[in-house]
């Protein structure tokens, strides 16, 4: 048996009827089937598709006690045609390959972690299609998950893992959100490390950094956090699950990548459209006293946050040491809304897919 070649074993019921569609929120509600694999002996085994059921684990397990685990997360879309459409998957799965290096996890080569990943996706779609949303802005969620199986309290890395995707449909991340955001500029926490560290990585201890200042910044009526570097509480880096980009006197500006920061997919995409469209992008360090200024100049023209959740997340403000400073013009901004049109309509099927993003799966309930 090849290992992108994995037995099936259906549910005996859906729960697909007792879904609220209406309001399915952000991964509350997970679809009938997920997908298995364990590393044991060293070697990656037993590839399968299974009901979606809760874990047995022992308490001892490495993950739990030191963190040892990876993630990533990308959308299926349903098309105007009934199709399922995944956006950029194979990017996710290089992510997800690059993340099991930095946490010691020994993953399988980035081509065969690809195939499986991209295998089992298509799969849990076609099994799972009636958990595909119909509603535009509605999505199914795809979240791989790999953790350390393996029962010791000795700080290494571990000899035993699983490797899961699962499904959950989804809605829109922050409601209402072509209204924009407020950001609150955290000077006193630290995501990640700037050199070094696990920024680049979707790894937990990233987001477990993250969830006193996101707690502190929304009982100040903020919604999200936009980190600094962690040397000097200088320089922009990102916010809480999305990348931010400024757009400034007509250039858009955006940190580069530099190993603190995710390598977000849709930032990739981003940069790509509007290298495509001609508008001025500057990938370069940006200090926040620089978007203050910008801000005094009447420059600050449009700020958006681009990520698989939100998509284009238009921010309406900013808040930095007390102060409180809103962008130009009313969110959502002329560019924000392009991208956010443009890839949205990549993503369902309704805009052409120049530059082949789309991965598409043909659906039984599909027109
Ligand atoms: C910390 C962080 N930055 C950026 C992003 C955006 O990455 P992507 O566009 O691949 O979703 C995410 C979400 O995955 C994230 O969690």
């Amino acid at each position: 048996m090849q290992l992108s070649d994995f037995p099936v074993t259906p549910v005996e019921r859906s729960r697909v009827g007792d879904v609220d569609f209406e309001s399915p929120g952000f991964g509350r509600i997970f679809s009938d089937h997920m997908f298995s694999m364990d590393f044991r002996n060293g070697a990656w085994v037993e590839p399968r598709i299974h009901p979606y059921a809760p874990l047995e684990l022992e308490p001892g397990v490495a993950m739990l006690h030191y963190g040892q685990t990876v993630f990533d997360g990308y959308k299926a879309f349903r098309g105007a045609d009934g199709d399922a459409r995944i956006f950029r998957p194979e990017r996710n799965a290089q992510r997800l390959h690059d993340s099991c290096l930095r946490l010691c996890i020994p993953i399988m080569p980035a081509d065969e972690l690809r195939e499986i990943l991209l295998n089992a996706t298509r799969e849990l779609i076609r099994l799972d299609h009636a958990w595909l949303p119909t509603a535009r802005g509605q999505s199914l969620y795809v979240r791989p998950l790999i953790i350390a199986t393996e029962s010791t309290l000795e700080v290494r890395a571990a000899t035993d893992y699983r490797f899961m995707v699962m499904t959950s449909p989804v809605g829109a991340y922050f409601g209402d959100q072509l209204d924009g955001i407020a950001l609150k500029v955290e000077d006193r926490y630290t995501r990640a490390a700037t050199v070094g560290g696990l920024g680049a990585a979707k790894t937990a201890a990233n987001y477990a950094a993250s969830l006193l200042p996101g707690a502190e910044s929304r009982a100040e009526g903020f919604d999200q956090v936009l980190w600094l570097d962690g040397n000097e509480h200088r320089y922009v880096e990102e916010v809480g699950a999305m990348n931010i980009f400024f757009k400034i006197d007509g250039t858009v500006v955006t940190p580069p990548l530099g190993g603190s920061i995710l390598p977000g997919v849709v930032r990739d995409s981003t940069l790509t459209l509007l290298a495509d469209w001609g508008v001025p992008v500057d990938e370069r360090r940006i200090e926040i006293g620089e978007v203050v200024d910008a801000f005094h100049a009447g420059t600050l023209e449009e700020v958006f946050g681009a990520g698989t959740a939100a998509v284009i997340c238009p921010v309406a403000s900013i808040g930095y040491r007390g102060e409180v400073y809103r962008v130009a013009a009313p969110p959502p901004g002329e560019l924000t809304r392009m991208l956010y049109d443009e890839l949205s309509g990549i993503q369902y099927g309704e805009r052409e897919d120049r530059h082949g993003w789309v991965m598409r799966v043909p659906l039984p309930d599909g027109a």
